[in-house]
């Protein structure tokens, strides 16, 4: 079954843009999933197509306006009622592994990108729209976060990654970074890949692993050692640890 992605933008012509190569690129091509670009600007109404106006209150830049977005948004969901509509703004919450498997076990995803300063407040008040951030910086719009998005997705539907697997040791899966990775040639500048990831002990290794993935995690992200425990408990139950 395709995965149905629908991008409402005032950009239609920045995708699939890199979900156009690679492995994106080929499920595109593929039928796992399909894109469709929705133009913000042939749902405004005025002689102009204007789909912005000034900030109530004052200040800097322009104001995406309610009206003109609530026809695009309406006109998805009345096409694709089963794909959640996202919307892509610094304001959102943010995006996390657990929330892009969610979305790509589901039935595809709707995604309005923001401009200008912002959208309307009234929208998400009038419409089951959910804000998504993908950082705490601030991009030129939203497409390049909704292409972030999509492609966190789409690599994790059935058959994208094939041998790969579905990515269940990567960083955050366990809700910690990965442990660090190292190949051929053995020595290179004069360092060595780690001595026990040549022993073919596997037991050894994964506990190499473990304790590998728990220290730079501790290192590199206090935030995540502080939010799922120290990696080194047994997890509290209901958690994603299976090794
Ligand atoms: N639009 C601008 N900045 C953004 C961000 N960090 N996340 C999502 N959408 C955005």
């Amino acid at each position: 079954m395709t995965w149905p992605a629908t991008v409402l933008t005032l950009y239609p012509e920045m995708f699939p843009g890199p979900l156009g190569s690679s492995l994106a690129g080929r499920a595109l091509e593929g039928g796992i999933w399909s894109l469709e670009t929705v133009h913000i600007r042939d749902f405004a109404t005025d002689k102009h197509r204007s789909v912005d106006d000034t900030p109530a209150g004052g200040g800097a830049g322009m104001v995406m306006r309610a009206d003109v977005l609530a026809s695009a948004v309406d006109d998805v969901l009345t096409r694709r009622p089963e794909a959640p509509m996202l919307a892509m703004t610094p304001r959102g919450a943010p995006l996390t592994q657990a929330m892009v498997r969610e979305l790509s076990a589901g039935l595809g995803v709707s995604i309005l990108c923001g401009r200008f300063e912002g959208i309307d407040e009234r929208l998400f008040e009038a419409r089951p729209i959910v804000p998504v951030s993908i950082g705490d910086y601030i991009l030129s719009g939203g497409e390049m976060a909704a292409l972030t998005l999509l492609d966190a997705c789409v690599r994790l539907l059935p058959g994208v990654m094939g041998a790969a697997l579905s990515g269940e040791d990567e960083s955050f899966e366990t809700g910690l970074l990965e442990y660090p990775h190292y190949t051929r040639p053995v020595i290179w500048e004069g360092r060595r890949i780690p001595e026990v990831l040549r022993s073919g002990d596997h037991a050894k290794i994964a506990a190499w692993r473990k304790a590998r993935a728990a220290e730079d995690t501790r290192l590199r992200r206090p935030d995540l050692v502080e939010r799922h425990g120290d990696a080194r408990r047994p997890p509290p139950s209901g958690a994603r640890h299976e090794d």
